[in-house]
């Protein structure tokens, strides 16, 4: 299966055209599309649905998570519905399989990387803050092992790894990931993890185990190809 990967769209209705133009080959090039959240800017459902005129006129299958800014109004569950009502898959600690691969998805959460992963020690707000990364992890967890397909593809808004948010801010680097998220994909396997948000950063990177992790933020694909606006995976 070909797969076509972005993320961070950020859209507003003033990219509508430019964004419907050079979407427009998706359909040739890949056999899904896969959407690695920040689609809209401020999380608002008249920011979704320009966008989504744009996406169905695709007619290719969608698999989406959200992203930090499509939760920034609140409306994130008005956002799912819409998408979900024009036949995009929404992962959220969910799992999807079509011909033969399995997508598992959940947005993620901060939470640094490695040795510098936070711990729940503390004040209760530090405790509630890691909280919310395990949980991400967990959906993870849920989604991962209701696969039952040989071939699995994990998309993720946050970066589960360190390598691939590299060429940011070393200082910001805690909040453009986990190492939470990794740890559940080399205990479950996976062929191919898929992630945005550190708009900056660098294509790839590997779990411990090795499995390959893409940053697919569109301003990083455009930082080596212009015109791009999504990169195409094989698995
Ligand atoms: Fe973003
Ligand atoms: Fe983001």
């Amino acid at each position: 299966m070909r797969i076509a990967a972005t993320a961070d769209l950020h859209f507003t209705a003033q990219r509508y055209s430019a964004l419907r133009d050079q979407l427009n080959k998706v359909r040739d090039e890949a056999d899904a599309l896969v959407l690695a959240g920040d689609l809209t800017n401020y999380g608002q459902p008249d920011e979704m649905e320009p966008l989504l005129n744009a996406l169905v006129r695709l007619r290719i299958p969608i698999i989406a998570v959200l992203g930090n800014h499509d939760y920034e109004s609140g409306r994130e569950a008005d956002l799912m519905r819409m998408m979900t009502a024009e036949g995009i898959k929404v992962l959220d600690g969910s799992a999807y399989e079509r011909d033969g691969v399995g997508f598992a998805g959940t947005k993620g959460f901060v939470g640094g990387f490695g040795r510098g992963v936070l711990t729940a020690f503390g004040e209760p707000e530090i405790k509630a803050f890691v909280r919310a990364s395990i949980d991400e992890a967990l959906k993870l967890e849920r989604a991962m092992s209701q696969l039952r397909t040989s071939k699995r593809v994990v998309v993720l808004h946050y970066s589960p790894v360190a390598a691939t948010v590299n060429g940011e801010a070393a200082e910001i680097y805690p909040f453009l990931g986990t190492s939470r998220l990794a740890e559940v994909v080399d205990r479950h396997g996976a062929d191919l993890v898929l992630h945005g948000h550190a708009h900056h950063g660098k294509p790839d990177g590997k779990t411990t185990a090795g499995i390959p992790v893409h940053n697919v933020a569109i301003t990083l694909l455009q930082s080596q190809q212009p015109s791009a606006v999504y990169r195409v995976f094989d698995v």
